[in-house]
């Protein structure tokens, strides 16, 4: 019966097992895991223009060369996480439509333009840390291929964040105008970095059910007050200032004090309204009209293969 199936499924999550695809799951897990891993998915994919901006203009042949790996590591991780929804009955290609047509979210953070050379090392630094944050606890998530993807993807988003964070060390020991130019990326990116982790705990409509079910390991502002606390000493050691006149050590609680994030702009962001929404959408949807042919292509050759293969 359902309330067996219902029983043995809790049952695993409880204990720390893994739910794989055939195994029984619930409707409402399934629906909830394919929309937190098709917007990570997104994002993965969204997140390779604010710093593929920069490939053309990359100072240096290594840094191009870092960089370069860096961009393709993200089409690497947006790969394996849509692979990781398909094994939950969804569709790459309707995932791919849904988001071309605006209807399925990606993060919020990809919808700020990269202006300076130093918002790729601040994007390393604190957009990858952030990240790394966040995903970390994911590799424990109760659905096996999602924790699994996530052991992979945080190796590399390790190398990310510290290719962003030597980028910026090197700038701090540059001139007078680069260090003011990483202090001006870190004004910028500090409080949409925070936006990341999600809405308060007491707005997030999700977390309780994917905390019971293991989908997610903390809540939104658990991670958020423990990437504050990681990044503070980092940026002492950077000799950068976050742009927050309430960020304070609190020795009764161990950790950082820290403002508000506006959550107006947050809500606006996420609906579509943020400075770069509009070209971030209109540049993947014309990187996937424009490699129709090559889907075609693939399908044909598919085709004639499994044609090969029955003479
Ligand atoms: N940007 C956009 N939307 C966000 C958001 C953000 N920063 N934070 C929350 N939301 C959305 C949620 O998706 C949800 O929308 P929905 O109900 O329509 O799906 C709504 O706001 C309410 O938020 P909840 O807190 O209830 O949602 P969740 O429980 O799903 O928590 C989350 C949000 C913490 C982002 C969680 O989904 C999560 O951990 N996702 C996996 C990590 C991820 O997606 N990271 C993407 C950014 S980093 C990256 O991938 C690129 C890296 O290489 C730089």
């Amino acid at each position: 019966t359902t309330a067996e199936l219902e029983a043995g499924f809790l049952h695993t999550v409880e204990s720390d097992q893994r739910i794989e695809p055939r195994d029984w799951m619930p409707e409402g897990y399934r629906r909830s895991l394919i929309r937190q891993i098709a917007q990570h998915a997104h994002s993965e994919i969204i997140g390779m223009q604010p710093e593929g901006n920069w490939l053309t203009r990359a100072p240096s042949l290594r840094r191009k060369a870092i960089l370069m790996a860096k961009v393709q590591d993200e089409a690497g991780h947006g790969l394996y996480l849509y692979s990781a929804a398909e094994t939950l009955g969804a569709d790459r290609a309707d995932l791919t439509d849904a988001l071309i047509a605006g209807q399925q979210k990606y993060s919020s953070i990809f919808n700020y333009p990269a202006l300076t050379f130093a918002d790729v090392g601040v994007i390393g630094w604190l957009v990858d840390g952030a990240a790394i944050c966040n995903q970390v606890p994911l590799c424990r998530s109760s659905f096996g291929p999602y924790g699994r993807a996530m052991i992979r993807v945080c190796k590399e988003e390790s190398f990310h964040q510290r290719q962003g964070y030597e980028l910026l060390l090197t700038m701090m020991k540059g001139t007078e105008e680069q260090r003011a130019m990483v202090q001006e990326s870190v004004n910028r990116w500090w409080w949409p970095a925070l936006m990341m982790f999600g809405p308060p705990d007491d707005r997030s409509p999700n977390s309780a059910q994917s905390m019971k079910w293991k989908i997610k390991r903390h809540s939104n502002d658990e991670l958020r007050q423990r990437f504050v606390d990681m990044s503070v000493p980092q940026a002492q050691v950077l000799g950068v200032t976050f742009p927050d006149p309430d960020l304070a050590w609190n020795a009764e609680r161990g950790s950082y004090d820290f403002g508000e994030p506006d959550w107006q702009e947050f809500t606006e962001v996420v609906t579509g309204r943020g400075a770069t929404s509009i070209e971030r959408i209109a540049n993947r949807r014309a990187a996937h009209e424009n490699g129709g042919w090559v889907r075609e292509a693939a399908i044909a050759f598919a085709a004639r293969s499994d044609e090969g293969a029955h003479h």
